[in-house]
Parts: C-alpha cells; structure tokens; sequence
C-alpha cells in the first residue's frame, strides 16, 4: 500500500547497503531534458542580454540562430517543467512538518540535520524551488511569448513588450539563481545525484535525508513509527 510520500515505483530492496528505488526511468528521462534545456535556455538567454555576453552566440550559430532557437527551448522547458509538475506536485504540498523543519532552519544550516524533524519525499527548501521554479516558469512563458515578435507581434502594444522583456530578464536571473541553488543541494547532500542519475539511493541516504519518506515505504502507511531498527 502506498503513503502520501510514496511515488509509484518507489521500493526498498534489502542487501548491504540496502538500496531505495526513488525516480524511475521516465521520471529521470524528464529531469534531464528539462534540465539540459534549462542550460542551453540560459546560455541562449545570456547571449541576448547584453552586449558582453553575444559571443555565446557562436554556440548557437551566430546571433539569428541564436535568437530563433531560444523560445523553442523556452517551450520545450515549459513542456518539460510540466511533466515534472504533474510527476511531483502532491509531493511538494506543505505540511505541518515543513513548518516546523523552517523554524529549525539554523540548525539545519548548521550541519545537524539529525536533530532536524522528520522529513518526507522533500524537505521545505526542496519544495520552495520547486514552487518558486513553477511560478517563475510560468511568468517566463507568459512574457517570452508576448516578446516572440515572429508569431505574436499583433497581439500587444509596444509598451507591453517594453514591460515584458523587463519582466523576463529580470525574473531570468532570479531563476538561474534558483537552479544554481538546487543543483548545489543536490552536490551538498552526498549519495543525491545517484538518485536522479540512476534513480537509486542507500538506505541510510533515505534514512538520515527522507526518514519520513522511507517509514512510509518501509510500513505501508503514513506517520507511523516503525518497530525495529532503521534501514542502515
Ligand atoms: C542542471 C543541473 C541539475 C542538477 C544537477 C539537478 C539535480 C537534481 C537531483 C539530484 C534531484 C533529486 C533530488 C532528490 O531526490 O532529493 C533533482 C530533482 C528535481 N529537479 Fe533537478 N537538477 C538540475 C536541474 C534542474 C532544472 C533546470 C529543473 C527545472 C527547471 C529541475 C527540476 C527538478 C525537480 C522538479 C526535481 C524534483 C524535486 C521536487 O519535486 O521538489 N532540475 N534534481
């Protein structure tokens, strides 16, 4: 049976270490399209910012390539990111634990997670990427497309796109702020990246990151306090 932290898929399997099935192969397949496409979106993006930066162009084939390549790759994210919302979303809702998890923040920063509460599927700061992520990605489709002057130039006044393109560079650095900020929780925290690279980690990893997370997959139901020892 699974808890509300559980995702299908997931599964412990016992051995030395014990090892805790946590993405599957489509959901890994997701995250790093979107995650490549986040990459070249920026490069693209950086190069159209400003002046200093055009010579990034040359990755994409000059300036005209560059500048019909980048609101593709802005949809293909937005249609990536979308998969990824309808995979995670229920994981990301708050619960009163994440409270509580906020208000022992300091400690957490630093470096007693032990004495942190327990945490499900992700944590609180997980879950803010994620739904700062959504709601930034969202701003950044909305705006991109008033700015796409080959398809949607009609549709708004001058002084609209003036507003938007402010809007998009401005909300574009904030975002690549948050990915430098997700992808260094997901270096800090060793064992991580083998959860999305082979969509596998330890035991302990569940254990001492997700405890709440791996009681549920361990027993079948929410918040329940297991008998015995911890998957080590
Ligand atoms: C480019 C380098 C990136 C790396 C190294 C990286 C790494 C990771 C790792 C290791 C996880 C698993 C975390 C866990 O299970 O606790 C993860 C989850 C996730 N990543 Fe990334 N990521 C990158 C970029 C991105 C980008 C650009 C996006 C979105 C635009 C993104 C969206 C997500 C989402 C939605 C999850 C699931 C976590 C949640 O729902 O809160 N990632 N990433």
């Amino acid at each position: 049976m699974k808890g509300g932290e559980v995702a299908s898929g997931d599964a412990i399997h016992r051995g030395d270490p014990v090892i805790v099935d946590r993405y599957k192969v489509d959901a890994r397949i997701n995250h790093w399209l979107t995650a490549g496409s986040f990459v070249l979106l920026a490069l693209s993006g950086l190069a159209l910012f400003h002046p200093s930066l055009y010579f990034l162009t040359g990755l994409f084939g000059g300036g005209s390539w560059t500048r019909a390549i980048h609101p593709w790759l802005g949809t293909f994210l937005f249609i990536g990111y979308l998969g990824l919302f309808i995979r995670f979303w229920k994981y990301n809702l708050w619960t009163p634990t994440d409270g509580t998890w906020l208000a022992k923040l300091h400690v957490f920063l630093r470096g007693h997670e032990e004495d942190m509460p327990e945490v499900g599927r992700y944590n609180f700061a997980q879950k803010c990427v994620f739904w700062s992520m959504t709601a930034f990605i969202l701003v950044m489709i909305g705006t991109g497309l008033v700015i796409w002057e080959q398809y949607f130039a009609a549709y708004t006044t001058v002084d609209q796109k003036r507003l938007a393109v402010l809007v998009h560079s401005m909300c574009a650095i904030v975002m690549i702020c948050i990915v430098i900020v997700h992808v260094y929780g997901a270096l800090w925290a060793r064992g991580t990246l083998t959860a999305m690279l082979k969509g596998r980690v330890t035991g302990g990893w569940a254990w001492r990151h997700h405890r709440k997370w791996l009681r549920e997959l361990a027993t079948g139901k929410s918040d329940q306090t297991p008998r015995g020892t911890p998957a080590e």
